[in-house]
């Protein structure tokens, strides 16, 4: 996107004509500096809800509110030129029915700038979808583990082994008939996942899900080893930033302790002599 384009390079049509294709690139941020980060390598910048856990110290994503999510979402759209900003509908702002549904993602697109949506609910949530796709709200559905229902399932689990995998399945097809561009498969075992990519023509996002999904996301605070309260199974550390981090920040205390810092290159030399 340039400074004078109204219009994104990277839209809502364009991630779904991926379908089947290379796979898509999916990381969250929360900031403008790290959304540059994830612009320079992914197709969709996501900011996630999860920003209540990794960011603010919340226990769960219920906690997290429209205003939060805004303030996120526009410091990431500043840093995302390439890839396309997807924001989260956090917990109490579209259940209620597709007119509040309407009004709170209009706000999210309107004051941040991001070009769609994204919002957790299989069969009972086609209604709403349908409604925002029609009134020009694109929507990235998630299905299989919705963490906003962690209450309902019982905790964070896999959705789908057994009797569960014919919901699942009917909760992809349901989104997709119902409008929504893609769809998260969150912690949904491998070869349903696998299923569900083959039955659906828009795109399958994984989450450990497996490698068969159209592309993969993944939290960026946990795949970079920021945020270490816990590690689920499918996250891959790719880098130890918590830990270099935490070494940077106990040698600055050290040095300052010690009168090692600052030295003189850190500090101003005066014009005139300092009598003592
Ligand atoms: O909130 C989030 O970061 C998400 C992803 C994990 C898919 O919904």
């Amino acid at each position: 996107m340039s400074a004078t384009s109204p219009v994104r390079a990277v839209l809502p049509p364009d991630i779904r004509a991926r379908k089947g294709g290379v796979p898509l690139v999916v990381l969250t941020a929360y900031s403008t500096p790290v959304a540059r980060l994830v612009d320079a390598h992914c197709d969709v910048v996501l900011v996630g809800d999860s920003v209540g856990m990794v960011i603010h110290g919340l226990p769960s994503t219920l906690g997290v509110t429209l205003e939060m999510m805004i303030l996120h979402g526009r410091a990431v759209v500043r840093g995302a030129q390439k890839a396309m900003p997807v924001i989260d509908m956090p917990f109490g702002s579209y259940e209620e029915g597709p007119q509040q549904a309407f009004r709170n993602a209009s706000r999210l697109m309107a004051e941040t700038g991001a070009p769609a949506v994204k919002l957790e609910g299989g069969v009972h949530m086609a209604e709403t979808i349908a409604f925002l796709t029609a009134r020009g709200v694109p929507v990235m559905a998630h299905v299989g583990l919705t963490p906003q229902a962690v209450n309902t399932l019982g905790g964070y689990k896999v959705v789908g082994r057994d009797a569960e995998a014919a919901k699942v399945m009917a909760d992809a097809k349901a989104v997709e008939a119902a409008g929504a561009f893609s769809v998260v498969l969150e912690k949904v075992p491998m070869g349903l996942a696998a299923k569900i990519t083959r039955a659906l023509t828009i795109p399958t996002i994984g989450i450990g899900a497996g490698r068969d999904c159209d592309g993969q996301v993944l939290v960026v605070d946990d795949m970079l080893g920021l945020f270490t309260d816990f590690r689920p199974k499918f996250v891959k550390r790719y880098a130890e930033l918590g830990k270099a981090a935490d070494e940077a920040i106990a040698a600055y205390a050290a040095e300052v302790r010690s009168g090692a810092f600052p030295a003189e290159e850190h500090s101003f030399p005066d014009i005139l002599p300092v009598k003592k």
